[in-house]
């Protein structure tokens, strides 16, 4: 009997592209999103909330307007949700990255991180060259003066917490809002690694908020190769060159290696 010829393996097939393509990169710029955070137990927007905040539509929480109508509600859901960070470790992924980064500056190579994500873990992880889109819920800003702290890592003892600047003021989280603008100089930062990097890698990101997710088109329509990381189909993963479908937990640390 012969034995049956060998069958292609998707999967390994994808892997092997995503290491060439990071091998020889001169610039790899990434851009995670929620999902690279999942396996360090933080709830995306998108996934069910937990019993306490089951009533809260983060669409309507995480808005200016709803701000100023209940600083109070607003600020409880962002302290709990700052101290649910603070709790939560960076995992493999999150390390995996830091790495790489190491790596490609070890042989002059370029390294940018994009992420969409608020909680700190990149930072924690050791990333550097990271461009924080969308804020950090670490910090915390003065409505009246605009000056940040970081408070410390106990929940405040009043809602909405007084600003310790401004006596008129209250803090608020350094977080981007539903109708506000990004940081610009992310922005500009972000903007720049798109259109020059050669290896666009894409994880746990659903890729639907812009303009976070029109830097993937960018980088491509410049040449870059993309690398999706997902469980799942995205609608950016058209443009994806190795597409890996699983855990970033786990696939980041057998890409970088
Ligand atoms: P989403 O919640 O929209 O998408 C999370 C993605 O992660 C999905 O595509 C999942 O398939 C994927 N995913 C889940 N578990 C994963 C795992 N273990 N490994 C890899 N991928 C996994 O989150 P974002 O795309 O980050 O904006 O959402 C972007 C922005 O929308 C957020 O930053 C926030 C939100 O509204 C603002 O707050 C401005």
């Amino acid at each position: 009997m012969s034995t049956p010829p060998p069958q292609p393996d998707p999967h390994a097939d994808a892997l092997a592209r995503a290491r060439d393509l990071l091998a020889t990169a001169r610039h790899v710029c990434v851009l995670t999103g929620a999902g690279i955070s999942a396996e360090s137990g933080i709830p995306t927007f998108r996934s069910s909330m937990n019993a306490l905040w089951k009533d809260f539509d983060p669409a309507t929480l995480a808005t200016p307007q709803a701000f100023a109508a209940d600083p109070e509600r607003v600020t409880r859901w962002y302290d709990h949700r700052r101290l649910g960070c603070l709790a939560a470790q960076p995992n493999p992924a999150h390390l995996a990255l830091a790495t790489l980064e190491r790596r490609l500056r070890a042989r002059n190579a370029d390294f940018t991180l994009l992420t969409q994500n608020v909680d700190g873990l990149h930072r924690r992880a050791g990333s550097t060259n990271l461009h924080e889109l969308h804020g950090s819920i670490l910090s915390w800003r003065c409505t009246v003066t605009a000056r940040s702290i970081d408070p410390p890592p106990t929940p405040f003892e009043r809602f909405p917490p007084p600003s310790p600047f401004d006596p008129a003021g209250l803090l608020r989280p350094n977080v981007v809002w539903f109708g506000e603008m990004l940081p610009e100089d992310a922005l500009i930062a972000a903007d720049e690694a798109a259109r020059t990097c050669d290896v666009m890698l894409v994880v746990g990101t659903a890729a639907e908020v812009f303009p976070a997710a029109g830097f993937i088109e960018l980088a491509a329509r410049h040449g870059a190769r993309v690398i999706e990381v997902n469980p799942e189909a995205t609608a950016f993963s058209r443009f994806a060159d190795a597409k890996l479908r699983g855990k970033a937990g786990e696939l980041l640390p057998e890409m970088v290696g």
